[in-house]
């Protein structure tokens, strides 16, 4: 295996470069130091889109790493020329393809995450017609939205399994806390209503307030979209990450249960079900991998056999469908029976 995208550890230190050979030592190595995940070459080149440049994600991490320390004016000048170049590459066309967290360690999710959700965020609102102004607030609350988390003493924070009653009503204070470190600096008052209701819902289901509909405004129901979908599709400690395809569809299925179909509609415009990449199990019986999008069909894209390289429009074939995606764990026993290529679906599932 090759790996397709560097590896950085915490401080965005290159552990190693994108084009090593995964040796079952560096594997290993990898597995000690906490690695989640990596991204690996196909066999052929697939149709990757133009992602957002690595150094910006990078350059966000660090920044945000410095919440921990302060929180003053010269962080958030930092914060702010970083949201500026993100909003710099949706507005260039970058695609949101892949996520920070899928590369880096487990224990910077809570700042690989922020910036997922950033930029995932301002995407939804480049699409939703957004302004430069309204994306900036959009991306400063989002940035924003989980530092209330550093009030949260490290145990529940980190706890591998199912919190308590208790120690999820200590959790549920996070969106108070960072608003009300927000409030002490001169940040714009939607940003910090962003941070405060991010886990509101539509139904009144969320906190902490629990309030309705249109008493969230529609700039923090995108944050807690993307928040929603950068959780479900990442690996945590406690569990493994939901296919892209999964997540994407519970999200649709919360239309004005947890969110608006407005904001929703920003997002189907934004993420696709099955990523260029992805490794899928297809209805006639054979493994294939999604190597580019049909505009405006995200169930139907062109996949390659695995086993044969046979290029497939799903667009023309409408007898083949989409099973769902191979799992991570699947797929390494897979490749450990060297059957790749033609599985009996009812062994798949
Ligand atoms: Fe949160
Ligand atoms: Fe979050």
């Amino acid at each position: 295996m090759i790996l397709e995208k560097p590896l950085y550890d915490q401080n965005g230190k290159l552990l190693l470069k994108k084009g090593s050979v995964l040796t079952a030592r560096n594997i290993l190595a990898m597995h000690r130091t906490g690695v989640m995940s990596v991204r690996v070459t196909s066999s052929f080149e697939i149709e990757r889109e133009d992602e957002i440049r690595e150094e910006i994600q990078l350059n966000a991490l660090k920044v945000i790493k410095e919440w921990n320390k302060s929180f003053d004016k010269k962080v958030f000048a930092a914060l702010l020329k970083t949201i500026e170049d993100i909003i710099d590459e949706i507005l260039s066309g970058k695609a949101v393809v892949g996520s920070l967290s899928e590369i880096c360690l487990a224990d910077t999710y809570t700042y690989t995450h922020s910036i997922d959700v950033t930029i995932l965020a301002i995407a939804i609102g480049a699409k939703m017609g957004y302004n430069r102004k309204k994306l900036t607030c959009l991306g400063v609350g989002s940035i924003l939205h989980d530092l209330g988390k550093t009030k949260i003493p490290v145990e529940i924070l980190k706890k591998p399994g199912k919190l308590t009653p208790t120690e999820f009503s200590i959790m549920q204070k996070h969106p108070v806390y960072g608003y009300e470190t927000i409030k002490q600096h001169d940040v714009n008052r939607i940003s910090a209503e962003i941070v405060l209701n991010h886990h509101e819902r539509y139904d009144g289901s969320g906190y902490p307030n629990g309030l309705h509909g249109n008493e969230i405004n529609e700039l923090a129901y995108i944050c807690a979209i993307a928040d929603v979908y950068s959780a479900m599709t990442a690996d945590r400690v406690y569990r493994k990450a939901l296919p892209p395809h999964e997540a994407y569809e519970m999200i649709i299925a919360s239309s004005e249960i947890n969110f608006t179909s407005v904001t929703i509609n920003g997002f189907i415009k934004c993420i696709v079900p099955y990523p260029v990449g992805s490794i899928v199990y297809l209805s006639n019986g054979y493994i294939a991998q999604i190597y580019k999008q049909n505009p405006g069909l995200v169930f139907r894209p062109v996949v390659k056999i695995l086993a044969t390289n046979e290029e497939i429009n799903l667009k023309m074939e409408n007898d083949i469908v989409i099973k769902e995606t191979v799992r991570q764990e699947d797929l390494r026993q897979l490749a450990i029976e060297g059957s790749a290529t033609k599985v009996s679906l009812t062994n798949a599932y």
